[in-house]
């Protein structure tokens, strides 16, 4: 599932993220990449400075762990600290698959779902868009700042190129409760049927038993 998240970072928290990086030193993208990506990534990255780094991932994972939309449909179980990337003219991220095992300095994890926050509004640059190769196509994706896109960690992806502006993100890989993409999806969809039941009916036999039905699916299926 490709799912659009709006509004997962405030203004303010938007503020903030620039005044920590507006004096953050950038280096080669090409020092994290994998053996493949590695010919195909040309962009920059936040230097893993320390307090930095605290600071940016405080806000970030605040953030998500407040955002249900976010929850329900990652069920995370563990994340990596995110990486910052920056796009100047001219550089672009090639048609690649993120690393399946993540966590070089901290304890290791699978990559179940893929993360883009955007940081800058789309009108100040040209070109930068996510594209995601799904079954259903390429879906093409450029959002409001502060706005996050998820999807399953085994698409084919690529950034294009930037023409004009900085593109600047936030990338987070999250190992989920739940492996398999469309047992999340599934959930994700009963666990929305659950919650307007609960709020409509929160009395009727039905609610109960899709309120235990979701239970018990995530009890089946999760690994924790
Ligand atoms: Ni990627």
């Amino acid at each position: 599932m490709l799912l659009e998240i709006p509004g997962v970072l405030n203004r303010a928290q938007l503020d903030k993220i620039d005044q920590v990086l507006a004096n953050a030193r950038f280096v080669d993208g090409r020092l994290t990449a994998g053996m493949a990506a590695r010919r195909v990534k040309h962009n920059q990255e936040l230097e893993r400075e320390p307090k930095t780094m605290e600071l940016l991932i405080r806000i970030l994972v605040s953030a998500l762990s407040h955002n249900e939309t976010f929850n329900s449909a990652v069920l995370p179980y563990r994340m990596a600290d995110p990486i910052f990337a920056r796009y100047r003219p001219g550089m672009t991220y090639g048609d690649h698959v993120d690393d399946a095992i993540m966590g070089r300095s901290g304890p290791r994890f699978r990559s179940d779902v893929s993360m883009t926050l955007f940081l800058r509004d789309p009108e100040s640059y040209q070109g930068g868009e996510l594209v995601i190769r799904t079954t259903f196509g390429d879906r093409r994706v450029k959002l409001a700042a502060g706005d996050a896109v998820i999807y399953p960690s085994s698409s084919l992806h690529h950034v294009a190129e930037v023409t004009a502006g900085e593109r600047l993100v936030a990338l987070a890989w999250i190992q989920s409760h739940v492996r398999d993409p469309a047992r999340r999806e599934l959930l994700y969809e009963l666990n929305r049927a659950r919650e307007a039941l609960l709020k409509r009916a929160p009395e009727e036999e039905s609610t109960a038993l899709v309120d235990k039905s979701f239970a018990n699916l995530v009890r089946m299926w999760a690994d924790v």
